[in-house]
């Protein structure tokens, strides 16, 4: 989603923000802008379109020392040049780029056209630089901190002064910012990705907090005006910045990775003798797993999906009862909290809007909430304080591939923990502990000989509609198997119980539909088999992913692709790779920005 970068120091800034911006482009964005300290002013240009755009339009550009930058993605008004950030007051000198809503626009923006302010954009942003000058009488921290108490709602924002052009001023509520401090010059960005090829010393500033930011230094204080300290940290070397290492695409990179991502997922986590697991940021002993007597895994997306796996593991293998929640709806329904229940918020980025409320929720209502993300020291592990890190690395394609099965492997070893206080036995955990153990090497082996991907995305590419199917542990593999199909491929298509199909969907088949059944060898096989003849008597064309060596399913199917077998809970480990290089595969076919899908973003900061 949209991404700040700042820079002041003693070198020319315009290069390093444009850097800085390009770093950022994975997380989606549609049009882009900068704002140059410049002579007694401000030089600004904004781009719709890629970073690349706006890299072209500013060549020759001033060579000055502090600047601010931005990508935006559209919440507020149309991708229009007008709308892009950096905005500025009505006289040109103080510009701010800001990432989050703030609420009460509307209000705002009334009530500064009254005074008379006329404003440029539909943004909501734009009301920022027109209240910071409203308030401003020479000091720029007291101006911000009085526009801040008008404005509500979320925000990490830079703001540049002409009348100050050695130093920038970072605010953050609920969106994230880093700062960076190298040698006599200083960063700030909403991703640590975009410092990294800078300086490794970053400080996270924490919600309401205000920073003023200068070659030498940073000064924090809270909104209230309180003194506050940034804490300084060396970034982990995850952050070096991506490579595609001769893949074409980011995407294909991180579905070829899964093998050692998911190996990382597990490392020092197993413990094969003693059928067992240990989670140390979990901080639970055995005791208070045994306390846990419900589990609810709420996430979005891709991370939705993966709670879905991880909820019924759980209820398989622990006989603990489980679910998984949307994070969005879960936060506005009131939800019951009970003591004895664990809540895992679940998250690639660890920024997710919807995730965080739903997070805010559990706490205010006194809940047990724990974090599963992949982005070390993102919010939802810093809020959550307790947690799991799921060790995929950066995820730079905006499809969420390499994480999702970090996720749910992740998802698994707390299963075995959970499970082992209870249900399973020494030597069952033992065949948990080693079954886990076996998937990196098991999904390696798939990726090697993939089968006929590229006839099934022909297929799918040509069709105009594609149905997903799959029970069980099936069934959250085929939603993200749609999923990933509509973000690369732009292809409508849906997922249902493959139980489902008769009582609704079935109408959508036609001759040659593509369907794509997910049926390893589980309980549900032959309930499988059923429902796949029942849509090859409807003429669709069934493209079957199971176990191989299952040769009822493979002769029946119009397309087979086996995966090594596995046992039922751990299969969505191999069951979703094939989707997801059909994805990649079908947008190809049909000239998609496969790694920055168009309209999406890669962490999805605003609700
Ligand atoms: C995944 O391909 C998607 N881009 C999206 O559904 C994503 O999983 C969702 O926005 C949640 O993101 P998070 O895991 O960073 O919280």
């Amino acid at each position: 989603m949209c991404g700040i970068i700042a820079y002041i120091g003693p070198n020319s800034a315009l290069p390093r923000l444009v850097d800085g911006l390009r770093v950022m482009e994975y997380r989606g964005y549609d049009s882009a802008g900068v704002a140059l300290q410049h002579d007694d002013g401000l030089w600004v240009r904004k781009d719709v379109g890629r970073v690349a755009a706006l890299a072209e339009r500013v060549v020759g550009g001033p060579t000055t020392h502090s600047g601010i930058a931005h990508t935006r993605w559209a919440t507020h008004g149309e991708v229009t040049e007008a709308n892009a950030h950096p905005h500025l007051d009505g006289d040109l000198r103080i510009a701010v780029v800001h990432n989050g809503i703030i609420e009460n626009s509307t209000h705002l923006r009334t009530a500064l056209e009254a005074e008379g302010v006329t404003l440029r954009s539909q943004t909501d942003t734009e009301v920022l630089p027109h209240l910071i000058r409203k308030y401003y009488k020479g000091d720029p921290v007291a101006a911000v901190l009085e526009a801040l108490k008008q404005a509500r709602g979320t925000y990490g924002m830079a703001v540049l002064f002409a009348d100050h052009p050695d130093q920038i001023i970072a605010v953050r509520n609920g969106s994230p910012l880093v700062i960076g401090l190298g040698d006599g010059e200083s960063l700030l960005a909403s991703d640590p990705q975009a410092v990294v090829s800078m300086t490794r010393r970053v400080g996270y500033l924490q919600d309401r907090e205000l920073a003023v930011i200068t070659a030498d230094g940073v000064v924090v204080q809270t909104l209230a005006g309180n003194d506050a300290t940034l804490n300084i940290e060396t970034i982990d070397s995850d952050y070096a910045l991506a490579d595609l290492e001769g893949f074409e695409h980011f995407m294909l990179k991180e579905i070829y990775e899964q093998p050692r991502s998911i190996r990382r997922a597990l490392r020092g986590r197993l413990q094969l003798e003693e059928g067992n697991a240990k989670l140390g940021g979990l901080n639970m002993d055995p005791r208070d797993l045994l306390g846990v007597q419900r589990l609810i895994n709420l996430g979005c997306g891709t991370s939705y999906h993966a709670g879905m796996i991880g909820a019924m593991a759980v209820e398989a293998l622990a006989r603990v009862p489980a679910r998984a929640e949307i994070a969005s709806e879960f936060r506005y329904r009131h939800p019951i909290i009970q003591r004895d229940a664990l809540f895992l918020a679940i998250s690639q980025s660890g920024e997710t809007a919807d995730t965080l409320g739903a997070m805010g929720e559990v706490i205010t209502k006194g809940g047990t909430v724990m974090g599963v993300v992949n982005v070390v020291g993102s919010t939802v592990a810093r809020i959550s304080g307790r947690g799991v890190y799921v060790h995929s690395g950066p995820e730079i394609a905006v499809a969420s591939t390499k994480a999702f099965t970090s996720q749910i492997t992740a998802l698994l070893v707390c299963t075995l923990m959970l499970a082992r206080t209870r249900n399973l036995s020494l030597s069952e955990g033992q065949a948990v502990a080693s079954e886990l153990d076996s998937m990196p090497e098991k999904v390696r082996e798939y990726l090697e000989n993939p089968g006929p991907i590229d006839q099934a995305a022909q297929w799918v590419a040509e069709a105009s509609y594609v149905l997903f199917l799959g029970r069980g542990f099936s069934y959250p593999v085929a939603l993200e198997g749609a999923l990933k199909l509509k973000e690369i491929a732009y292809i409508p298509c849906e997922a249902y119980p493959s139980g489902e199909m008769k009582h609704g969907p079935i109408a959508m088949l036609q001759k040659n539909t593509p369907v794509i059944f997910v049926a390893p060898r589980d309980g549900q096989r032959e309930k499988a088999i059923s429902n796949l003849r029942e849509v090859q008597a409807r003429g669709a064309r069934v493209i079957a992913i199971h176990t191989e060596g299952d040769t009822e399913i493979a002769e029946l199917a119009d397309l087979s692709i086996p995966v090594p077998s596995c046992q039922s809970y751990a299969s969505p480990l191999l069951t979703t790779l094939p989707l997801q290089l059909l994805a990649y595969k079908s947008g190809l076919l049909l000239g998609r920005d496969v790694d920055k899908p168009r309209n999406l973003a890669k962490s999805v900061t605003v609700e």
